[in-house]
């Protein structure tokens, strides 16, 4: 069975209890943090900024996944990276040179990850599917936690998990909105290999034992394997 990997978003943690809420996360058998950074005009939503993240970053020693819903994302990738992201996720809708933004956070050491909006088709990225090491396919429109997710989402992955099988590559396919128990089979059976889940992980009354359920999703009958 291929394994997957769960990365709870930190968007709907309970920033009274952070620390504690990071060590739930620590002990707990996720893989990456998912971190929401927002700034109000690519999205409507303001969220986490730079001093939260090194803050963070001195919390936790597990993969910090940036997802920057931000425009000019070029602005600030050396600054993310300095405080302490190993992953980057720009989008495409964000970028108007989007091959040149991702040359730009690989020299920064960081992963690069480009990321697509529920209206923007996949083709739209196909041009740099050799560039990037993450792939995020959002579910929700972006914002907001705690969205339903849109079905429309599946086609997609499969789309991609289709044209990543055609051409020999293999980076992540993360899918970001909605991601729960109830609908985490399906898009691991459509070809994607990440989840992340905010809502799901932190506003369960036992959000390990949420992880854990996450981590045990099976998909053996993944039509693409
Ligand atoms: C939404 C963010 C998501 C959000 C997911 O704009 O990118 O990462 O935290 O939250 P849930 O899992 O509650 O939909
Ligand atoms: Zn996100």
């Amino acid at each position: 069975m291929p394994s997957h990997l769960v990365a709870p978003s930190l968007l709907a943690a309970d920033f009274t209890q952070l620390q504690s809420e990071i060590e739930m996360f620590n002990a707990s058998s996720a893989d990456w943090l998912h971190y929401d950074t927002m700034d109000g005009q690519f999205v409507p939503n303001l969220s986490l900024g730079l001093g939260m993240l090194k803050a963070v970053r001195k919390m936790t020693t597990k993969p910090i996944d940036a997802h920057l819903m931000i425009e000019r994302p070029e602005r600030h990738i050396e600054a993310f990276r300095d405080a302490g992201a190993d992953q980057i996720t720009v989008h495409q809708e964000a970028c108007t040179h989007l091959h040149r933004v991702i040359q730009q956070i690989k020299a920064t050491g960081a992963k690069a990850g480009v990321a697509i909006n529920p209206a923007t088709p996949v083709s739209s990225i196909f041009d740099v599917l050799e560039e990037v090491d993450i792939i995020l396919i959002m579910s929700v429109n972006p914002g907001f936690g705690g969205q339903k997710f849109i079905y429309r989402a599946i086609n997609k992955i499969e789309a991609l998990k289709s044209e990543m099988m055609t051409r020999n590559l293999n980076p992540h396919i993360v899918v970001d909105g909605g991601v729960g128990l109830q609908n985490a089979q399906k898009i691991l059976q459509a070809g994607a290999n990440v989840l992340v889940a905010g809502s799901a992980v932190f506003k369960a009354s036992d959000p390990s034992e949420a992880i854990r359920q996450l981590k045990d999703v099976g998909h053996e009958i993944a039509h693409w394997a």
